[in-house]
């Protein structure tokens, strides 16, 4: 069997909805789906051909190829260990994916094989992204308290100013009226 990627079929394949070639035809609407961790996705494909198919998904990533489901409609299904308890499967040949971790994401290929035993490919690639929204808002809590503590020393500053402004009026006062009171008393002596 030769990969997904390079068979002729699997590339006429994507996005189209004829009348079937070799009996069998599969449609891949959204071929790219973006996800946040913990979202719950919907891998949408729909097949036709004649007779009974056997569906079959894998994942391939950087840690290898791990088969998730293989399926005949009215016969049998079977759903990998560890997606048991997390994976739907649909008539259509969809299958859903239950809280999708950062590990979710690479290829999902789709195999649909007809009773003659001739086969089509569908692709979708799935990239899940990590939730900064709660890094955001430390630092918007963060910012908030920047901007407190400033405007606290802002306004520490101003009256620190002020009471100088205060204090040199006086001293200067002072000084003023010594200094008479001595040129007084020169003047006297
Ligand atoms: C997913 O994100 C990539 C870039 O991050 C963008 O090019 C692509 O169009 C997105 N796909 C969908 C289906 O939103
Ligand atoms: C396949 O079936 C599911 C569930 O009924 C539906 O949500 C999805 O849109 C279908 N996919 C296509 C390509 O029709
Ligand atoms: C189901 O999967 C298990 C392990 O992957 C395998 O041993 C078994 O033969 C499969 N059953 C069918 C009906 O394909």
């Amino acid at each position: 069997r030769r990969p997904p990627c390079c068979s002729p079929r699997a590339a006429g394949v994507r996005g189209l909805w004829g009348r079937p070639p070799k009996g069998v035809s599969l449609l891949v609407p959204q071929p790219n789906i973006n996800a946040t961790v913990a979202q719950n996705i919907l891998l949408s494909v729909d097949y036709s051909c004649r007779g009974v198919a056997t569906i079959e998904w894998k994942h391939v990533s950087s840690r290898g190829t791990t088969k998730i489901a293989e399926w005949k409609s009215g016969n049998y299904v079977n759903i990998s260990t560890g997606y048991k308890d997390r994976v739907t499967i649909f008539e259509n040949g969809s299958i859903q994916l239950l809280n999708v971790g950062v590990r979710d994401a690479g290829y999902y290929f789709v195999t649909v094989t007809e009773e003659h035993g001739t086969n089509i490919y569908g692709t979708i690639v799935l990239n899940v992204y990590e939730i900064i929204y709660e890094d955001l808002h430390f630092v918007a809590v963060f910012f908030a308290f920047l901007t407190g503590v400033s405007a606290i020393l802002i306004c520490f500053m101003w009256l620190c100013n002020k009471s100088l402004h205060l204090f040199q009026k006086k001293t200067h006062k002072l000084t003023a009226s010594n200094t008479e009171e001595i040129e007084l008393e020169t003047i006297e002596c």
